[in-house]
């Protein structure tokens, strides 16, 4: 197996006039190129702040963190978002499209940023995959929550990642709307050999991953594997 993500003594501590505050405490794990991992904890356990390193969003205090090879914690801000779209997808639980752009225009960004020419079928494609070609000209504003999320799905696909990270993903959505999020994850997942990392305190969704990490108080307290 090829790891794709490894993490060793990673800590991230936010320092204030008094006092430092110590957010993840010497983690330490590798993940297999193309496997699905969940990583659930209580609610200010470290989750988000975890994966956003794990994804090269932000910047560790100490440890390493390699992604494909290359190693995160050494690399500027600039550096760190040209290793992002050529390697890795994110979605947020809030979605986080751009107001003032279309759908289509908010999947064709990341192929723009990378250079690519002729951009707009590609998007539209990946809008089809998620089952809203015909919601493309339309703006976030103008739907709903879980067309938002899947909205964000084809963006984080669109630059083929090698890996996809997703944090709560069905957070803001309601059941039905959540389980077909899911599915069109992990389908979109398999048809492009992605490994998928995701933060949920849903276990039901944690159990349908390879692996669960669980994170408590900033440390990795266990580690299993589910037999899926
Ligand atoms: N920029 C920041 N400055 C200070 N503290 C932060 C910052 N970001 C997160 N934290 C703190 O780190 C802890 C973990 O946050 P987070 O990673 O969002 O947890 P989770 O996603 O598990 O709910 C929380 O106590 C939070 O208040
Ligand atoms: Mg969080």
């Amino acid at each position: 197996m090829n790891t794709i993500l490894q993490i060793q003594n990673l800590s991230k501590t936010y320092q204030s006039a008094e006092r430092t505050l110590t957010v993840l405490e010497n983690i330490n794990f590798s993940i297999d190129a193309g496997s699905t991992v969940a990583i659930v904890g209580p609610s200010g356990s470290g989750k988000t702040t975890l994966l956003g390193l794990c994804a090269g969003l932000d910047r560790s205090s100490a440890g390493a963190v390699a992604l494909n090879g290359i190693r995160l914690d050494e690399l500027s801000e600039d550096a760190r978002a040209q290793v992002r779209n050529q390697h890795v997808g994110f979605i947020f639980q809030n979605f986080q499209l751009l107001p003032t752009l279309t759908a289509l225009e908010n999947v064709m960004v990341p192929l723009e940023l990378r250079g690519e020419k002729n951009v707009q079928p590609q998007a539209l494609e990946l809008l089809d995959k998620v089952g809203l070609a015909s919601r493309a000209h339309h703006y976030p504003a103008q739907l709903s929550g879980g067309e938002q999320q899947r909205v964000s799905l084809a963006r984080a696909f669109s630059n083929k990642p090698k890996i996809l990270f997703a944090d709560e993903p069905t957070g803001n959505l309601d059941a039905e709307t959540s389980e077909k999020v899911v599915n069109l994850l992990f389908r979109l997942n398999q048809d492009a050999g992605t490994t998928l990392v995701l933060v949920t305190h849903d276990l039901e969704l944690a159990s349908k991953t390879q692996r669960i990490l669980r994170v408590k108080g900033g440390k990795l307290v266990s580690d299993e594997r589910t037999g899926v």
